[in-house]
């Protein structure tokens, strides 16, 4: 959610703010501002809805400023107005300040500068701080910052800027991500590398309780109790290309057909088939202790959650080590007994989510060995926990996550195979897996030459209600991200089951209007999967299934059937989402919803 972007140089500032915020778009928001000023003043410019409103805005001024700060904005005090709307000024209008998160002791900090005469406009939590660094201004923008921000409680990623200073931009962060970008005598400022790719590839992560001063030629990073640090840039992997819509109509249907490359990228210099391993750079400085963990417990949200729960399926089947599956949101609160003979997995594309960060935290206060697998390099995830492996995926856009559910997947059983290979997996057993392993990208291949079949067998369902998908073992988590998939693009009202629940309860909803997807493969459950589909038949349910390539038997009993290759066991749910991915594009197409922006989501949960 919500979205900063800053620049200073020697370049007018205003289309470099709008073009980052257009970057920054897929994150969710539902306003946007921008401030540019130089000396003599100030041009503030705010608008309700989406970036190009406010591209409007300023389309006839030319603004010459080579300074600026812009925000998207996701409303959580105050409702999306103007006057809502970032940047936030004081009463004098000398400074402007961007922010992102939540300032929990807002209402506090008001009345008490409320009683000292200051007066506010806006009903944000934000506009107590701009007010705030003004009350504190003495000798410079950054120590007037910093002397504020001592009396902020709650999450901030801010960037300040002020007219008696007008080639500097202050910005600060504690639970809410800001880069740095830097550039040639420029600089650049931004809550995600995506809105600054185009200009510079060389960028620095703030940690939290961290500050910056940003100047044309320039930058100190300092903690909040004025300690100077040093620190390196980071070189940014992905270019602009890899953000391109290129010839799709969507960015979720450009990351599903990118799936063949993701599962390559995954596996890049990470396979050692003559060894029947993996090879994982990220995890060496801990291997040692990683082998001879007595439990792993995989946290995560969303669709990364489902990634876990496919996860623990593949280390009970490769591992000798206990393994556990938790929302990340609900590990965070309980009473856990944790030390250095546990091993806690974060897997998250963003690197921020907000509950899976926590939960990490807690359990590196109790003293649990944490490991990532995160996509977005130099994220808060990755740089928090111990040891980590990366997807390589490049930028996921679409609020729905598809290719990097697949990397990891991929990655969950290069990981287990690695510890695997050190307990109980033969040569012979490691082999097998990496050779279906890199089958996959041709397989994958397949499945999406056949996408014009699933759209028309999704033109069909658009009107229904619900939907319900099932499957067992490694396809019941496959099964509630079909269902997750389908809801949250399409709107359509859908829940994923374990098959083998569907006499405890669901299987009275089953009629002619209530269809299922019922994921139905070639293993070791598959004649049980077969019971399901002939009771939901046997009460005219509608039936899809999900099969394997030359089960024609399938054919009896379900209406219609969407095949995928026969593949080892662990890896068959990299193939059997694809068709539902596939599936829920098509029925948001036809539903004609806002595929890569779905209503109330945001791309990335940095607010709990
Ligand atoms: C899935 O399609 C959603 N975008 C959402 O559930 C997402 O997977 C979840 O918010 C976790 O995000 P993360 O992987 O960046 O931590
Ligand atoms: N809490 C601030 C507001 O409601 C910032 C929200 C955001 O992160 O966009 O304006």
């Amino acid at each position: 959610m919500c979205g900063i972007v800053g620049y200073v140089g020697h370049k007018k500032a205003a289309p470099i703010l709008i073009h980052g915020l257009k970057r920054l778009e897929y994150r969710g928001y539902d306003s946007a501002g921008m401030v540019t000023i130089d000396k003599n003043g100030a041009n503030r410019f705010r608008v309700v809805g989406r970036v190009q409103n406010l591209d409007h805005a300023i389309s006839d001024i030319d603004l010459k400023m080579t300074c600026g700060i812009a925000h998207t904005r996701w409303a959580t005090h105050g409702k999306p107005t103007e006057t809502n709307a970032h940047p936030h000024t004081d009463n004098e209008g000398r400074y402007y300040l961007v922010h992102n998160g939540i300032i929990e002791n807002h209402a506090k900090l008001r009345s008490q500068l409320e009683s000292e005469g200051v007066e506010f406009v806006s009903e944000t939590d934000t506009e107590a701080l701009v007010h705030l660094i003004s009350k504190f201004h003495d000798q410079s923008l950054e120590t007037a910052v910093e002397k504020a921000l001592r009396h902020v409680e709650g999450t901030f990623g801010i960037a300040v800027t002020c007219i008696d200073e007008p080639s500097k931009i202050v910005c600060g962060r504690r639970g809410s991500p800001i880069v740095l970008g830097v550039g040639m005598n420029e600089m650049f400022v931004a809550s995600d590398v995506s809105a600054l790719i185009q200009y510079t590839d060389q960028v620095i992560y703030l940690e939290d309780n961290e500050m910056a001063v940003v100047t044309p030629d320039e930058y100190q990073i300092r903690t909040l109790d004025n300690k100077p640090i040093a620190r390196e840039t980071l070189q940014i992997e992905w270019t602009m290309e890899d953000e391109d819509l290129g010839s799709f109509p969507h960015y979720m249907l450009k990351e599903i057909f990118e799936q063949p490359t993701t599962v390559d990228n995954a596996m890049r210099g990470r396979v050692v088939l003559g060894e029947g391993c993996s090879k994982l750079g990220g995890l060496q400085s801990k291997i040692d202790q990683i082998k001879r963990l007595k439990k792993i417990v995989i946290v995560s949200c969303g669709t990364s959650y489902h990634a876990g729960m496919v996860g623990r399926y593949i280390f009970e089947q490769l591992t000798d080590t206990a393994v556990e599956v938790e929302l990340a949101s609900e590990f965070r609160y309980r009473k856990l007994r944790l030390d250095e003979t546990t091993g806690v997995l974060a897997i998250s594309q963003s690197g921020e989510t907000a509950d899976t960060l926590a939960a990490i935290r807690e359990a590196r206060r109790k003293g649990a060995l944490t490991i990532g697998l995160v996509n977005v390099v130099g994220s808060t995830i990755a740089r928090e926990t111990d040891v980590g492996v990366y997807c390589h995926a490049g930028p996921e856009i679409g609020v729905a996550s598809t290719k990097i559910f697949v990397s990891q997947l991929v990655i969950l059983n290069l990981i287990a195979l690695l510890i695997g290979r050190y307990q109980s997996v033969s040569l012979s057993e490691g082999v097998d897996l990496l050779k279906a392993m890199m089958e996959l990208p041709s397989q994958i291949q397949q499945i999406l030459s056949r996408a014009a079949q699933i759209e028309d067998l999704a033109r069909r369902f658009t009107k229904v209600q619900s939907f319900l998908f099932i499957g067992r073992q490694l396809h019941y988590p496959v099964a509630l991200e079909g269902a997750l998939k389908l809801k949250e693009i399409s709107y359509i009202h859908a829940e994923g089951y374990a098959a083998g629940e569907m006499k405890h309860g669901p299987i009275s909803l089953i009629d002619a209007d209530f269809p299922t997807i019922a994921i139905a493969t070639k293993d070791a459950t598959y004649e049980k999967m077969i019971s399901n589909i002939q009771e939901i038949r046997a009460r005219s349910g509608p039936i899809i299934a999900v099969a394997t390539e030359g089960d024609i038997g399938i054919r009896e009993s379900a209406d219609m059937v969407m095949y995928i290759p026969e593949t080892h066991d662990l890896l068959q749910p990299i193939l059997s989402v694809i068709p539902l991915q596939l599936f829920a594009y098509y029925c948001a197409l036809y539903r004609g919803c806002e595929i890569d922006k779905p209503r109330n989501l945001a791309k990335s949960v940095t607010v709990e």
